[in-house]
């Protein structure tokens, strides 16, 4: 198996058109080295980079903090082990918040989400007259949710 991957080569195998690796590259993302006839040549580890880019945008992370999360992994070297372990515990805040928003959007559609638009029956209640838009804008209920446990009656 070659040590370095053409543009095309790697698109085939990692999925990623090869106009998104060139902006990828141009970003500082990905890097790779110049032939003689100055085409790109990539080390086969940038799959692993690239792989982490598309699944991290297809969740919706933006590409600065992939950026940034990348920016911790050596460039002038393949990263180890160890570096992706220190990447994913920088990273792990950031995907529990993912997380967390993906499941209050799966548990929460079909109700009242804060959005303003007082469309459905459940935003009566939840929204009344629209007063959670002092939260701010957009979906308030999905995206700021409250941060304290209503109170139970062992608490109180
Ligand atoms: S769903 Fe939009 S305000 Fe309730």
């Amino acid at each position: 198996m070659a040590e370095l991957l053409t543009i095309g080569e790697l698109s085939a195998r990692s999925g990623v058109a090869p106009s998104a690796l060139r902006f990828y590259e141009k970003l500082g993302l990905i890097h790779s080295t110049r032939t003689g006839g100055n085409q790109r040549r990539y080390e086969r580890t940038e799959l692993r980079r690239v792989s982490f880019i598309r699944i991290s945008a297809q969740v919706g992370i933006p590409l600065e903090t992939i950026k940034e999360a990348l920016a911790s992994l050596p460039a002038n070297r393949t990263p180890t082990r160890a570096d992706w372990a220190r990447l994913s515990r920088n990273w792990r805040g950031h995907l529990d918040e993912q997380i967390a928003l993906l499941e209050r959007l799966r548990d929460t559609l079909t109700g009242c989400i804060g959005c303003g638009c007082l469309s459905l029956r459940s935003c009566t209640l939840a929204n009344t007259a629209d007063r959670l838009a002092s939260r701010g804008p957009g979906p308030v209920i999905l995206t700021d949710p409250p941060t304290a446990a209503p109170p139970t009656a062992e608490s109180e």
